[in-house]
């Protein structure tokens, strides 16, 4: 009989121990997965990674995307173009001068750019795609990713 309830106890702690692992990773914010829109292209910035933070991005509150990237040219200026979208349906473009997200001219060598934007209050959470286009000042394309993201339930809609 006690053996039996020390069975019991021991499958209930490691029950909590396999459900304490599940939860712990989503709570951090880590480096995301990032993908070249074309894996044959040598594009000429190569980006290593994506910090999202926070992570999921809350909607209705200010989220910040840092791409680490390397350049073999210094960067005069450019322009960034963000597309978002929601299940594969396009929900969102914005254009920006380079300038406007890191300090021009850009060295060659390693960066970051860090694009931060608040998404609408009523944007419904669960998985985006953000894909980025970096061109340069005479429109030659220097790099295209995309990444997935999560967006949780904001505090309210009516704060925004
Ligand atoms: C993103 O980059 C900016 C500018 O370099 C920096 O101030 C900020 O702390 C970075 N945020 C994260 C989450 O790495």
């Amino acid at each position: 009989m006690e053996a039996a309830a020390d069975l019991k106890l021991t499958l209930l702690l490691l029950f909590a121990a396999i459900l304490s692992l599940v939860l712990v990773p989503s709570a951090q914010a880590a480096t995301t997965d990032v993908k070249y829109c074309d894996k044959k292209a040598d594009y000429p910035v190569k980006v290593s990674g994506v910090v999202v933070s926070p992570n999921p991005v809350v909607s209705g509150k200010p989220a910040t995307f840092n791409i680490s990237a390397t350049t073999g040219k210094p960067i005069s200026s450019g322009k960034v173009v963000i597309d978002v979208s929601y299940f594969g349906v396009h929900v969102h473009t914005e254009n920006h001068d380079l300038s406007e997200e890191i300090s021009c001219p850009i060295a060659a060598g390693k960066f970051v750019l860090s694009h931060s934007q608040t998404l609408p209050g009523f944007t419904p959470p669960g998985s985006y795609t953000l894909k980025m286009t970096l061109e340069d000042g005479n429109n030659q394309l220097l790099t295209c990713i995309s990444f997935k993201f999560s967006i949780s339930f904001g505090s309210s809609v009516s704060d925004s």
